[in-house]
């Protein structure tokens, strides 16, 4: 999906403190009553990591029409975690699950938060019969690609120069109907106009922005 913005350290060194338990980490579907609150804490988390902040609509956007496929992780009544996803049907052969965002904060990492926050997602979206999962990541940041490739995820192509500050990224598909084929199964882009070539590839990257609101690449 799409964001101007991308990592500033894209493989920030694991700070789990030792004290933490991971049973203290409480996890909470996002809570409509309590947007003042919880949508400035999400912002605050996903700005620390992006060089540009997205706008408050973008956020919206997504937790307004999917606030339902994103969650929150807690410790002590500090926001410590949070994903953002949205499921749409994808070139009408497939249902669509998409990870947005996903930040922990960083003295918390390293203890499993992101992995569950990322499985309860993708398990919101099987619920509503999704038949894979998609993001983009940085092809830099090995934390966030060894993280999502342990949960089930394969490189589906890389796109050239897709963020704008020039960095290029990976799209990871997580198939969750193993029995379509893939014509059904929504990877017709990868044989299609984009072809690999580094060329088209860019011009798909600007075709994948079109798609997003505010002209905007995700971090998912
Ligand atoms: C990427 C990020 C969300 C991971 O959060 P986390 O809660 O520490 O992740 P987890 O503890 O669930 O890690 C799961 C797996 O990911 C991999 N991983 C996580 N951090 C890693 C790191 N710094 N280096 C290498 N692998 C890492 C490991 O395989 C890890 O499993 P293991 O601990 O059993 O080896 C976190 O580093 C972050 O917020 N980074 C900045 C924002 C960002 O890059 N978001 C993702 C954008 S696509």
């Amino acid at each position: 999906m799409a964001a101007t913005a991308t990592t500033i350290d894209p493989t920030p060194p694991s700070k789990a403190p030792l004290n933490i338990s991971r049973d203290a980490i409480t996890y909470h579907p996002w809570d409509p009553q309590q947007e003042p609150l919880q949508l400035s804490q999400i912002r605050k988390l996903i700005s620390k990591d992006l060089s540009e902040p997205y706008s408050i609509y973008v956020y919206r956007y997504f937790l307004y029409q999917w606030g339902d496929l994103c969650y929150i992780a807690m410790h002590e009544g500090k926001f410590v975690g949070c994903v953002v996803s949205k499921l749409e049907p994808h070139r009408n052969v497939a249902l669509r699950g998409y990870i947005a965002m996903l930040a922990v904060e960083e003295e918390y990492r390293g203890l499993g938060i992101a992995s569950k926050l990322v499985r309860m997602a993708i398990d919101a979206m099987i619920e509503k019969d999704a038949d894979e999962v998609a993001l983009e990541t940085e092809i830099s940041n090995t934390a966030a690609i060894k993280l999502y490739e342990r949960l089930g995820f394969l490189r589906s192509k890389r796109l050239h120069r897709y963020y704008l500050n020039g960095s290029s990224a990976f799209r990871l598909i997580l198939y969750l109907k193993n029995h379509l084929p893939p014509e059904e199964r929504g990877i017709l882009e990868d044989a299609g106009c984009c072809g690999g070539h580094d060329g088209h590839s860019h011009d798909h990257a600007e075709h994948e922005r079109s798609e997003q609101p505010h002209d905007a690449h995700m971090i998912g």
